[in-house]
């Protein structure tokens, strides 16, 4: 007879989520299907999506210019080693450097690689032409991504403590504070590198006027202008670059989110006068492959078709309108933002409960801040889609107001 109190201990049945590494709290929902501004989970429920993989799928859920790229490239080459030129990695690099007035691209595969590799470009523009200079000046709130390099860039107050020790040469400043800019450098400064508007960091905008002073700053004191798009590039704004709002252009430029409407595709974008990598300094496996290019050319491609930005211009209108209206009812702050990249000052630390309650009710926005919303729809949002989605947060924040 086997002692029951001898007996192993039954095995804990594995969750469905268990081998998911876990690294973020993920509400216990599992997506399985999505098509423009919706997505549906497992039990077959549909969500209204304002985050859209962080503003990453900016034609909406698997639209048909993707589709059809994915389909037709996936047939003729995936991949053929970044060793080699393919002709999507030509078309690509050609419509970025066209599009954007500068010359010469390096395809990579998320945000933080692209920003990686244009702190590299700067460190090497500085070892060969400004005698060593490597210290770049980012903005306080800004956020550059997640490798150690661009953590160390970014200017996230949770972050100054974590992966210690951090990667030397970064100096921060206030964002449009011109005179801090000036008092940070010195000979080491090789570069300013910021967000036209800082997205993680709750959508608080450089101004026009911040903007072009630092540009002519840094051409007088010979330092180069990054600027970090990969939130608000390809058309988020209402113009395909955020520079373009502030008639300036960059000496280096990254791109991500958008870019690759879905798929992971991301460009260090720079001027020719800057692309200064020897053979060996920068590459990767999978960076310039056909598959993810070809998909970049079809989001161009759509974003730069006649009508597709004015129409961005005009639902962020609409949108703003609504949320001003929404604020001024339910006693909220000011509305941030351009185009569709959009905040909403809560006024009070409610921003987890509201887009937590907002979830159960099939509507899902970001808090970026504890006292913020932040909207990022798809830029093929209907007028509809925001009266929804307007719908259900009045609902939400008349709940919380009542208790
Ligand atoms: C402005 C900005 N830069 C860089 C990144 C990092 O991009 P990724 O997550 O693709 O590495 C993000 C991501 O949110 C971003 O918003």
């Amino acid at each position: 007879m086997t002692s029951t109190t001898n007996a192993p201990a039954a095995a804990p049945q594995p969750g469905p989520f268990d081998a998911v590494m876990d690294i973020t709290p993920r509400p216990p929902l599992v997506f399985v299907a999505g098509r423009g501004s919706w997505l549906t989970d497992s039990e077959g429920r549909r969500y209204l999506d304002f985050i859209q993989g962080w503003a990453v799928n900016c034609l909406g859920h698997s639209p048909r210019p993707i589709l059809d790229a994915l389909a037709r490239q996936a047939e003729r080459l995936i991949n053929c080693s970044p060793a080699f030129y393919n002709d999507q990695m030509i078309r690509l690099s050609d419509l970025l450097s066209r599009h954007s007035g500068l010359h010469q691209v390096f395809l990579a595969n998320s945000g933080a690689e692209a920003n990686e590799g244009a702190i590299k470009l700067a460190r090497k523009w500085g070892t060969k032409y400004r005698d060593g200079a490597y210290e770049v000046i980012t903005m306080d709130h800004g956020f550059h991504g997640r490798t150690l390099a661009t953590m160390s860039a970014s200017g996230k107050a949770q972050w100054e403590q974590l992966y210690e020790p951090k990667v030397a040469g970064f100096v921060k400043v206030l964002l449009n504070d011109l005179p801090a800019v000036e008092a940070a450098m010195t000979p080491r400064t090789v570069a300013v590198m910021l967000e036209p508007i800082q997205g993680e960091a709750g959508v608080f905008e450089a101004t026009a006027f911040f903007l072009r002073d630092l540009r002519a700053l840094t051409r007088d004191r010979g330092v180069l202008l990054i600027l970090d798009e990969i939130q608000t590039g390809i058309g988020r704004t209402g113009r395909l670059f955020g520079f373009e709002h502030a008639g300036i252009t960059p000496d280096i430029m990254t791109l991500a989110k958008g870019l690759g409407g879905g798929v992971p595709l991301a460009a260090l974008v720079a001027h020719q006068d800057v692309c200064c990598f020897d053979y060996g300094d920068q590459g990767g496996t999978f960076c310039g492959n056909p598959l993810m290019a070809a998909v970049g050319c079809a989001v161009i491609e759509e974003v730069t078709k006649p009508g597709f930005l004015a129409r961005v211009v005009q639902a962020g209108g609409y949108f703003g309108d609504r949320l001003h209206m929404l604020s001024g009812k339910r006693g909220c702050g000011e509305v941030r933002g351009q185009g569709l990249l959009l905040a909403l000052d809560l006024k009070r630390d409610i921003a987890s409960q509201v887009a937590d309650l907002a979830r159960t009710r099939g509507l899902l926005i970001n808090a970026p801040r504890p006292d913020s919303l932040r909207f990022m729809p798809a830029l093929t949002v209907t007028d509809e889609e925001i009266d929804q989605m307007i719908d259900v947060l009045d609902g939400v924040l008349g709940d919380i107001a009542r208790g």
